[in-house]
């Protein structure tokens, strides 16, 4: 679909297509530190070219209309009354960030929410761990408080989402999808630390390689749960270290050093292998920025492998279908970094491989993970693209 199309799209719901403007988010990939974002501590993501965009229009009469081209639910509630409802399903994300936008607004300048008809359209493969809510969340963030009136800085969206997320929809996220989602440059990888919010750019150029991304097609189950267990977990362990390193404020503050000063008051055996987790994937993720500025591709890879291999045996949060994913891949002749990308227990992996391998790459990968399994893989070639921001008339990149 084009821009030309989706207002099509559009008329056909709403009825007509004057004065309407296009919105769009990306999904992201993240290439390394997964579960370091809640405990404090380093990631290294970048956003994708699909993503989610939305059609929307003003409205006067405190009416909000939620519709999808991809689901057939169509939700309609008042500015008054935002609250949860399961049954809105998908819809309880941009009611949750209107929900915060009308809260940061406060109660004079909340007036200027006064309703508006949007249309999503998204190509993010769903459930996939490629961040197609932080996406949903950005892109209303954006197009509501434009209409609106207001230029709210990306980061305070960013930071807005998270909280529609954790408050609103009840997930318990830490904050590097929506971080990604808005603040994404194209060809550009983000170094961020999650506690202060401190980040830079890094280009990613793998000249001579494609990022490979590969859906188990898993259905994910229990996947929240298990997510919030983890955190727990971690935040057993904080409480552990602070009795003797007091200072010590978050995970992703503890040193390797200091972890082996540490690790013998951590009895619990579990509560140990998950904390060593976080604490060697954020060195990890440190070394990872090195090398990937240094451009030593080889050595980025070689740091996947030790992410996919941690997450699987001291955070246990890869499961068959990404473990298969994951050994296939780093046979393949080319392939010289894969990893599970995301929260885990099903979802995608990302993979660094050969030009002139990829194309073995899937046939290999597809057929043995197939026998191991009995699913089918989806690939997606990525390309890294820009985060949240309104599709301008003269632009006709929406096409997908
Ligand atoms: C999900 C969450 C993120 C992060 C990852 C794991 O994607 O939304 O906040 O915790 O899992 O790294």
């Amino acid at each position: 679909m084009d821009a030309a199309e989706l207002k099509g799209k559009f008329a056909e719901v709403f009825g007509y297509e004057e004065g309407i403007r296009i919105f769009f988010a990306p999904g992201r990939v993240n290439f390394i530190g997964e579960h370091t974002d809640y405990n404090g501590g380093y990631v290294l993501p970048a956003a994708l070219t699909f993503g989610t965009w939305s059609v929307v229009n003003q409205r006067e009469d405190g009416v909000y209309r939620f519709c999808s081209t991809n689901i057939e639910t169509k939700i309609e509630c008042n500015v008054s009354e935002l609250i949860y409802k399961k049954e809105d399903d998908w819809a309880n994300y941009p009611k949750g960030v209107l929900s915060e936008l009308i809260q940061l607004a406060g109660p004079e300048n909340s007036k200027q929410y006064q309703g508006a008809d949007i249309l999503y359209h998204g190509n993010i493969p769903n459930g996939a761990g490629l961040s197609s809510s932080a996406s949903i969340e950005l892109v209303t963030g954006l197009a509501l408080s434009k209409l609106a009136g207001f230029d709210i800085p990306m980061i305070e969206l960013v930071k807005l989402a998270q909280r529609a997320e954790n408050h609103f929809v009840g997930v318990n996220c830490g904050i590097m999808d929506q971080f990604a989602v808005g603040m994404g440059k194209e060809g550009q990888a983000m170094a961020l630390k999650c506690d202060t919010l401190e980040f830079r750019y890094i280009p990613v150029e793998i000249k001579g390689y494609k990022l490979v991304i590969t859906n188990t097609n898993k259905k994910r189950e229990l996947a929240d749960s298990k997510y919030n267990v983890r955190r727990n977990e971690c935040e057993q362990g904080l409480e552990m270290i602070k009795t003797v390193f007091p200072h010590i404020q978050s995970l992703g503050d503890v040193s390797y050093e200091e972890w082996e000063k540490v690790r013998h008051v951590l009895t619990d055996q579990v509560i140990s292998r998950r904390v060593e987790h976080v604490i060697m994937e954020n060195e990890r993720v440190i070394t990872a920025m090195r090398v990937l500025e240094g451009n030593d591709l080889h050595e980025f890879g070689a740091l996947m492998i030790r992410s996919h291999e941690s997450l699987r045996d001291l955070y246990e949060v890869t499961g068959v279908e990404l473990d298969s994913l994951f050994e296939e891949a780093s046979k393949v002749d080319g392939c010289i970094g894969t990893c599970m990308t995301g929260a885990g227990f099903g979802g995608c992996t990302v993979s660094l491989v050969k030009e002139e391998a990829v194309d073995t790459f899937k046939e290999i990968v597809a057929e043995k993970y197939t026998e191991k399994t009995g699913l089918v893989p989806t690939f997606y070639i990525c390309e890294i693209g820009d985060g949240a921001k309104e599709k301008l008339k003269e632009e006709k990149s929406c096409r997908f």
